[in-house]
């Protein structure tokens, strides 16, 4: 007699971060119709795998946008794990309600926390992968030894805050010096771009090393979002299997 073991839904969702079998196309609601968020994620049926969610405090960057209820609603109407990329000041204080709420992943910018590995022990305490945010600027020595806190890294592509910018070029050199770094730890840390990713440099973008892509206006700018998202999946895994 077999025995079916069936997954719980929060396993599933944690599965997905860790299968690392294909890159993860992660759309960001952020160019998405904010006032029916349900239906703009429906819509990308069975062409994403995480939701970005960016949260946006009006002080670590010039722009506000959602926090916990809103992500808990969200969460209601999808079965897709939710990446929450805190761009806050006081990431601490919240962290709670975030993995609460629903976040599988929980990443904050190194630049805003005052004692990173704490804030990340505390996130996978909480049950979430902990994830670390770098601007541009920010040299990769900054993570190098918290690697073994660390579920991703998320290279920002450009300056937070705002969606529909255009990729700042040199991060594709930072990207592939992040691989190097990773693989050379032996960590199995995530490498996630995020900002100005399009059709047009996502295959370079796995070819130098990410695994995780963000795409905002990408996808939601485009008449057909689904297909947007279904071609820059497609193009991704198809870099990734070229490797
Ligand atoms: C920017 C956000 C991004 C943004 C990306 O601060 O972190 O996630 O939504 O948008 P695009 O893909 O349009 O650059
Ligand atoms: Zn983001």
């Amino acid at each position: 007699m077999t025995v079916k073991l069936s997954m719980t839904q929060e396993e599933e969702k944690r599965a997905v971060f860790l299968d690392r079998s294909a890159p993860l196309l992660c759309p960001s609601i952020l160019s998405s119709d904010l006032a029916d968020l349900a239906a703009s994620v429906r819509g990308l049926e069975g062409q994403l795998d995480m939701v970005h969610c960016d949260v946006m405090d009006g002080h670590y960057v010039p722009n506000l946008t959602f926090g916990p209820p809103v992500i808990r609603a969200l969460a209601k109407h999808t079965d897709k794990p939710l990446d929450v990329h805190l761009m806050v000041t006081n990431p601490d204080e919240l962290l709670n309600l975030y993995a609460e709420a629903g976040a599988t992943t929980l990443v904050v910018h190194v630049e805003a926390v005052r004692h990173a590995q704490r804030t990340l022990a505390r996130i996978r305490e909480l049950g979430c992968f902990a994830g670390l945010s770098l601007n541009p600027g920010t040299p990769l020595e900054s993570v190098k030894w918290l690697l073994p806190d660390l579920d991703m890294i998320l290279l920002m592509s450009v300056n937070p805050g705002f969606g529909g910018q255009s990729f700042i070029p040199q991060v594709m050199d930072k990207i592939r010096e992040a691989r190097r770094m990773i693989e050379a730890s032996g960590y199995p840390v995530r490498l996630q771009v995020d900002g100005g990713v399009d059709p047009e440099n996502a295959q370079d973008l796995v070819r130098a090393g990410a695994d995780m892509l963000v795409a905002g206006s990408a996808i939601f700018g485009s008449p057909s979002p689904k297909d947007a998202a279904r071609e820059l999946r497609r193009l991704i895994r198809q870099a990734r299997l070229q490797l």
